[in-house]
């Protein structure tokens, strides 16, 4: 294995990228980062509260941190994001005690943008500007967040407008999960031919890919990829892991029959599960412009807290001790097959 990582092995196909936290960026988690990835999005130091949590006030120390780690180890970085229903700083819904005009919102929705695309212009090769705008109700398009609540759609279309003007050199991305799901495609698919069909400055999608030794099947995710790409989008996987436990959210207690161990069956199912994933991921190498694990190791996942509450999760490639799984020779030795 040498010093290669897995940004070598797929040097003919896409960057492999990572999200990260300071926490990731010292100590072994740091080593196994500069072997393994060529690409970091901030888990969470650069969405809108974190970076703007009172009008007018900035806090870039977390931000810059990560970026300054990538400049200094010659890895890209894509933004996480510039317009979300989740941690959005309250005070940008509020104007004193009133709910905020539709005007007042577009306008600091365009500050924020300008400010922080502005500030990482040239340097950020991509950002997640709008996420998760999809609603999970099938009966609905877009979720009722406040954005859409204040602005109707318009709030998507303005986000890439202002991403766009801020930085014309950064590539563009609408991201959500279940975007691999047929129904959510559909309706995720209409949302983007909506917005290219309107000239909006938008380069491509981002399939979250949270999936589980379920779901997705490698059929849905070939369509889901034909589909979006005969739109013109580029293709980028944004938040890869593979869960143990079925994604049924709001689980709070284990089924019987589960355990917290990390089987050697689990293992299997999930190696062979990532070997599919990528087997296809490969063979549309010509679409997908990146693939970020979210998270470095099974040390610690988002998983472990959601959906099932502080339940051990083993979702990634890197075990507890940073070794590599099953699944990362899965991953890599695919030039002998
Ligand atoms: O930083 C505060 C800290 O000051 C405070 O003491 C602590 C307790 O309230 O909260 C800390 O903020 C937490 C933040 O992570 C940083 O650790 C938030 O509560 C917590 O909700 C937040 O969770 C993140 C979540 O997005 C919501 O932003 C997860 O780490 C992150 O993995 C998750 O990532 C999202 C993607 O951005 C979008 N796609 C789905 C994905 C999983 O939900």
């Amino acid at each position: 294995l040498g010093n290669q990582g897995l940004k070598d092995f797929y040097s003919n196909y896409f960057p492999v990228g990572v999200a990260v936290g300071l926490r990731n960026l010292r100590g072994d988690e740091s080593v196994l980062i500069k072997k393994q990835f060529n690409s970091l999005t901030a888990e969470n130091a650069m969405k809108m509260a974190p970076l703007q949590p009172k009008e007018g006030e900035f806090y870039w120390k977390a931000a810059d941190s990560i970026v300054n780690f990538a400049i200094k180890n010659g890895i890209k970085i894509r933004g996480h994001n510039l317009c979300w229903h989740q941690q959005t700083p309250d005070w940008m819904f509020k104007d004193g005690d009133k709910q905020v005009s539709k005007e007042t919102l577009l306008k600091r929705l365009k500050t924020h943008i300008n400010t922080v695309v502005g500030r990482y212009k040239g340097i950020f090769y991509a950002w997640d500007v709008v996420n998760e705008a999809i609603d999970d109700n099938p009966a609905n398009s877009l979720r009722n967040s406040k954005w859409f609540e204040i602005c109707g759609e318009d709030f998507i279309t303005k986000a890439f407008e202002y991403a766009h003007e801020a930085d014309p050199g950064a590539k563009l991305y609408y991201n959500d999960y279940n975007s691999e799901l047929p129904e959510k495609r559909e309706r995720i698919y209409k949302l983007l031919k909506s917005l290219k069909d309107k000239g909006v400055p938008i380069d491509g999608v981002g399939l979250q890919a949270h999936w589980s030794l379920k779901s997705p099947t490698e059929a849905d995710l070939r369509t889901a990829i034909e589909r979006y790409s005969a739109l013109g989008l580029k293709i980028q996987f944004t938040e890869l892991d593979i869960s143990i436990y079925p994604w049924e959210k709001d689980r709070r207690a284990k089924r019987p029959g589960e355990s917290d161990q990390f089987t050697a069956d689990l293992e299997a199912r999930q190696a062979a599960k990532y070997a599919m994933v990528f087997n296809v991921f490969r063979a549309y190498k010509d679409v997908i412009t990146n693939v970020t694990f979210w998270n470095v190791s099974d040390r610690h996942s988002w998983l472990d807290e959601y959906p099932v509450m502080g339940r051990k999760n083993y979702p990634l490639l890197f075990d507890a001790n940073l070794q590599p799984k099953k699944a990362y020779w899965e991953v890599i030795n695919f030039k002998s097959k």
